[in-house]
């Protein structure tokens, strides 16, 4: 389950701005149509995982927003299982930019609102306590957000989003803010979750990197209106190095290249 077809897809959002930017000479007037998407065709196998690159205010997050079902593509559709897409489900986990765990509940109660309507007391805290030893947050249970450091609270919400057993995870930037080594390590935490659960993830990045050690596809949009510039399969096995694996270092420096940089750091 969880394969992604996305069709013809274009995206457009009225002009809110009154008046214009200095410098701005695109002549737009307020109501007009920005075209953000423009003509998305993509198809991901199921238990992918996919990481999605481009220039900021591109169109990432409104691209996953479509697939999630929480808004609606101007014109095209998107299929998922062969089903199109209308509307959110608890199939499709969206995890957020900026932490979505709720303050007033500890760890565990946030890990078991994806379950609260699980039938069974004792198979429902068993599968809480699963999930919050698969995210490494095994005697953190009564813990509030306040009291974890950013990567704990990342995890314990990778805890909720896959307690609920959906078919697909989808994530926008779900490393931004945490420091380099949280990083580093919960992009590890991912890969081997994937591995072992095998399941659908779409992620957006903004760091060509993650994308190379983590995708098994990676996708690269190209600035508004936003198109697909570029799609390559990362048949590579995991850990990975791109400094041992020429073929990678070439693509990173080609992804670095079209993203505006014009030599690899
Ligand atoms: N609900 C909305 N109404 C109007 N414009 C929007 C809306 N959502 C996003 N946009 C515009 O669409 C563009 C793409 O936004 P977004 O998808 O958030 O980009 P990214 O995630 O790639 O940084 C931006 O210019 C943003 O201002
Ligand atoms: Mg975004």
């Amino acid at each position: 389950m969880g394969k992604i077809e996305i069709q013809h897809l274009t995206k457009d959002f009225p002009n809110r701005r009154r008046n214009a930017r200095p410098g701005d000479d695109s002549g737009l007037q307020f109501g007009d149509r920005i075209e953000v998407l423009r003509d998305i065709d993509l198809t991901f196998d199921r238990g992918e995982m996919i990481c999605i690159l481009g220039p900021s205010g591109c169109g990432k997050s409104t691209l996953l927003k479509i697939i999630a079902g929480f808004e609606n593509p101007s014109t095209g559709r998107v299929l998922i299982d062969d089903k199109p897409v209308c509307g959110p489900s608890s199939n499709h986990i969206f995890v957020f930019q900026h932490s979505g765990l709720l303050p007033w509940m500890t760890v565990w109660q946030n890990v078991g609102m994806g379950l609260r309507h699980m039938p069974g007391n004792g198979q429902r805290q068993e599968k809480i306590q699963e999930y919050i030893d698969l995210v490494d947050l095994t005697g953190f249970e009564n813990y509030f957000p306040y009291q974890l450091s950013g990567g704990m609270q990342r995890r314990a919400e990778l805890a909720r989003a896959l307690a609920v057993n959906p078919d697909m995870l989808i994530m926008d930037e779900p490393f931004s803010g945490l420091d380099f080594l949280t990083h580093m390590k919960m992009r590890e935490e991912v890969v081997n979750m994937h591995e072992f659960i095998g399941k659908t993830i779409l992620l957006v990045t903004h760091n060509i990197d993650d994308a190379l050690i983590m995708g098994d596809r990676v996708v690269l949009m190209s600035g508004r209106p936003s198109e697909v510039k570029l799609m390559r399969k990362l048949a590579f096995e995991h850990p990975r190095n791109y400094e041992e694996e020429p073929e990678l270092n070439e693509l990173r420096e080609e992804l670095y290249f079209m993203l505006g940089v014009s030599y690899a750091v």
